[in-house]
Parts: structure tokens; C-alpha cells; sequence
């Protein structure tokens, strides 16, 4: 079912309809091109009269929808079969609705979100992300990437040139990168980082082995990447680097001793962290125990 600007009291209309069809299980809501000629949008009473007469509602789009906030969006919990969630233009949503949502809508698989601007805060996503088993997710907001300070990316995939390459060329003001288990990163990525984001203070990896090109099974990134971020982060303060499932023999680990020493003594680097690093022996902390402001 599909409704448009031209249907009110809308509240009314909602209880006819769902008394004619019981099954309705698809609705969208569109107000765009809405004038106070209409009548009263949905809002929250309107949400709570429908969750109680459409019992099978499974899908739910709601565009344009400028009275609906974040008090509404708490009652899409008791859409008790809500699967897919499309939430298109809805100035008033912040964050903390979108947090009632994932801890509400427990069997929520698809969420879109478009253009609702005022959706900062990444606690909704870190929930559904922990707690729901979400298989496809949207989100497009046209935040602007050159003033991005802080940028976490944990347990995604890239693809060369698009993806995360594509980002950080445009990220200029980035301080803070953390990069978990990012399958598909390569060193041309870190160069890109490198020659782009000069103000780069901090950068955490994460990585695990992975079949690369020539289909070696190793952590993907190399010296080349150690070498990017000496030359040209020269404000990089702070280096985690950890492994997970390396072994000495096989699978190994992309770095070398070298290359982890040249950084760390060419860069004012004040806080190290390395886990899982067994390429690092005696002879590495030696070396780095000559780091002047570690
Ligand atoms: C909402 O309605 C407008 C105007 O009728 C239309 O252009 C737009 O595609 C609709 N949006 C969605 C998400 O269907
Ligand atoms: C949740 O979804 C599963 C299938 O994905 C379905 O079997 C189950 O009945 C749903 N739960 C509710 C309350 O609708
Ligand atoms: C994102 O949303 C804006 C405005 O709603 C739209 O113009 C743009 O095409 C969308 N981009 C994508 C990739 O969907
Ligand atoms: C880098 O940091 C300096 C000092 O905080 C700031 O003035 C400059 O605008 C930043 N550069 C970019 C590209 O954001
Ligand atoms: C990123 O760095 C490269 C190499 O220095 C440069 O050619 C490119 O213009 C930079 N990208 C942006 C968006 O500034």
C-alpha cells in the first residue's frame, strides 16, 4: 500500500484499510511535494493507532515524513514482524531514535536511511551491528569527507580504487584512522593516505592474514606502507599495530622488523602498540628503545 499527501485524516484512513486488509504487510508513506492544504501528516499517534491494527506489517517506508520524530520512531517497536526499515528525508530523527529502533525492532534484517541529516552518533549502528542480524544496511548522508577528524572502519571489505581508497583521498582533515580487519586494504590505500592526509596523528590496524595477489596467504600490507607513512605523516604520534592468527612460519605477516623500526624512529612516535608482532625481537627493541619521545 502506498500513501500519498492526499489521504486524511490519515489516522481514520488507517484503520479502514487495515480493517479491509488484514494481511497488509508493505506500506510507504510519501509526503514529498506536502502542503498545509493536505492536511496532518502521520505522526505519532497516527504510528501508534497503525501498530495496533496492522499486525503484519513486515516492511515499512516512511518519506518525507516531517512530524514524525524520534518519539515516534521508538513505537516502530511494536511492529512486532518489522523486517525492512526505510527511513527517507525525516528532518527531526536524531541518533537516539535510531537507537530505540535497533534495540526495539528485534527482527530487523534491512535498514535504509537517506537524507536525514541530523543522524550523528554511531550508537544505533554499533547495536545493530552487535546485537541484530542485519543483512542489508544503506545509509546515505551526505556528510562531507573533507572535514572528517575521526574514521573507524572495522570488518568491511574494499575493493580496489573504489571503496577505501576512494575515501581517504578525499578525508584531508582525518587525525584518527583505525582500520579492523578491513578485508582487501592494500598499500596503495596507505599511500593514499599518506599523500592525502597530512594531519594524520593516529592510525590503529588490525589485520588478520588473507589470500593476496598471486593468492599469498598473508596480513596484505607491507613495508611500502610503512615506508608512505614515514615520509609523509609527519605529525603520526600514535602506531597500534595488531595480528591476529599469524604464525611465524605460515601465514606470515606482511612487515618486516626493518620497516616497523624505520617508522618508529623516523616519526615522533609516543605511543606504540604491538600485538601478535612476532617479526619483533630483541634486536627490534633495541632499536626502538632509541625513540625519543616513546
Ligand atoms: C515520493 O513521491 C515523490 C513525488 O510524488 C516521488 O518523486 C518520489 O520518488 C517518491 N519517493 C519514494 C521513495 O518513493
Ligand atoms: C523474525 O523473522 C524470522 C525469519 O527471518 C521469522 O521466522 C520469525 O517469525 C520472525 N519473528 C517475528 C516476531 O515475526
Ligand atoms: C543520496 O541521497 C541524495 C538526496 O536524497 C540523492 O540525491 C543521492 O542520489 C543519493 N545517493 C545515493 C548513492 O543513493
Ligand atoms: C591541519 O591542521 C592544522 C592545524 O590544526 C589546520 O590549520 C589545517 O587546516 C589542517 N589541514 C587540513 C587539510 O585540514
Ligand atoms: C591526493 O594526493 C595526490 C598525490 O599527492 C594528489 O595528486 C591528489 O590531488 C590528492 N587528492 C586530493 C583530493 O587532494
Amino acid at each position: 500500500m502506498y500513501i500519498g499527501c492526499g489521504v486524511f485524516p490519515v489516522t481514520v484512513a488507517l484503520i479502514r484499510l487495515c480493517f479491509w486488509y488484514p494481511n497488509l504487510c508493505k506500506v510507504e508513506f510519501n509526503y514529498s511535494g506536502w502542503t498545509s492544504n493536505h492536511g496532518m501528516q502521520l505522526d505519532k499517534h497516527g504510528l501508534q493507532v497503525f501498530s495496533s491494527c496492522c499486525t503484519s506489517l513486515t516492511d515499512l517506508t516512511l518519506s518525507f515524513c516531517t512530524n514524525v520524530d524520534d518519539s515516534g520512531l521508538r513505537l516502530l517497536a511494536c511492529f512486532k514482524k518489522l523486517m525492512s526499515l526505510r527511513l527517507n528525508t525525516l528532518p527531526a530523527i536524531t541518533s537516539s531514535g535510531l537507537l530505540q529502533v535497533a534495540i526495539g525492532c528485534k527482527n530487523l534484517s534491512s535498514l535504509h536511511l537517506i537524507g536525514c541529516n541530523k543522524v550523528g552518533g554511531a550508537m544505533w549502528l554499533e547495536y545493530l551491528g552487535r546485537f541484530r542480524s542485519l543483512k542489508e544496511l544503506v545509509v546515505n548522508r551526505s556528510f562531507s569527507c573533507e572535514s572528517l577528524v575521526d574514521l573507524t572502519l572495522a570488518r568491511v571489505s574494499t575493493k580496489k580504487e573504489i571503496g577505501l581508497r576512494y575515501l581517504l583521498r578525499k578525508c584531508k582533515a582525518l587525525k584518527n584512522l583505525c582500520l579492523y580487519y578491513v578485508l582487501g586494504v592494500q598499500d596503495n590505500d596507505i599511500v593514499t593516505l599518506s599523500n592525502n592526509c597530512s594531519n594524520l596523528t593516529s592510525i590503529s590496524l588490525r589485520l588478520t592474514p588473507e589470500f593476496n595477489e598471486g593468492h599469498v596467504f598473508r596480513t596484505s600490507l607491507t613495508d611500502h606502507s610503512l615506508k608512505a607513512l614515514a615520509l609523509r605523516c609527519s605529525k603520526l604520534q600514535s602506531f597500534e599495530l595488531i595480528f591476529w592468527g599469524c604464525d611465524e612460519i605460515w601465514p606470515e605477516i606482511g612487515f618486516t622488523q626493518e620497516g616497523l623500526v624505520m617508522l618508529i624512529q623516523s616519526r615522533p612516535i609516543r605511543n606504540l602498540v604491538l600485538s601478535g608482532a612476532h617479526i619483533f625481537d630483541d634486536e627490534g627493541m633495541k632499536a626502538i628503545s632509541s625513540a625519543q619521545f616513546l
